[in-house]
């Protein structure tokens, strides 16, 4: 599997977020298709600032976003405080990934702080990870479940995921959003030997 990471600098394209949707990889999707968690749909403005707000973020968080898409919700997260240690986009999609890039380029201030990984969610590493956001349909959900489970048992300290639930985890917290979609917070009390 290749895994291919890049800091902001890399590109050279212009800026700009995706304006249509997509459930189409391009030819150079580095994923075994068996690992599509999702295709590609945005989080619109009212639900990443819900999300960027249940994660509390803090200078120390490096935040990963399991299959980010454009990275709009990093770059949401990133103005919210830019003082974060790092965030961390996962994206196997090369459209999207390059569109990353694009925007990364465009916002100079991220530019030591937001990095890209054009790979494969279920291969990342997230030993370096404080806190997830996760938009996925609840069967690419249920495929990283393990993982996500894994990471708060490990001391990871929260994961917002966005419209669907992770499965076999209590939310501490659950904010409506527009559409009656909702973002729910996750810690390592959600665990269920860990619940009350
Ligand atoms: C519903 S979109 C969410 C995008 C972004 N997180 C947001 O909230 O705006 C899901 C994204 O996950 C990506 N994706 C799906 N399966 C993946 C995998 N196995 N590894 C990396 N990215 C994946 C898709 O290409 C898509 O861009």
């Amino acid at each position: 599997m290749s895994e291919l990471v890049a800091s902001t600098s890399e590109t050279s394209a212009p800026a700009r977020f995706a304006s249509h949707t997509s459930t189409a990889g391009s030819e150079e999707d580095v994923s075994n298709p068996q690992h599509k968690l999702a295709p590609f749909n945005p989080t619109d403005i009212s639900a990443q600032q819900a999300g960027v707000k249940l994660l509390g973020l803090k200078s120390e968080d490096v935040l990963y976003d399991l299959g980010c898409g454009d990275g709009r919700f990093l770059f949401t997260a990133f103005l919210s405080n830019p003082t974060m240690k790092a965030l961390v986009g996962v994206e196997y999609d090369r459209v999207y990934y390059e569109r990353c890039l694009a925007t990364a380029k465009s916002i100079p201030p991220c530019k030591d702080k937001i990095s890209f990984i054009h790979g494969d969610v279920l291969e990342v590493d997230l030993s370096e990870a404080t806190c997830i956001f996760v938009y996925l349909v609840p069967e690419g959900l249920k495929q990283i479940e393990g993982k996500l489970h894994e990471f708060l048992g490990r001391g990871g300290t929260r994961i917002v995921s966005y419209m669907f639930s992770v499965p076999n985890l209590n939310p501490v917290e659950v904010v409506s959003t527009k559409g009656a979609c909702k973002v729910q917070l996750y810690d390592s009390t959600s665990l269920p030997n860990k619940s009350s």
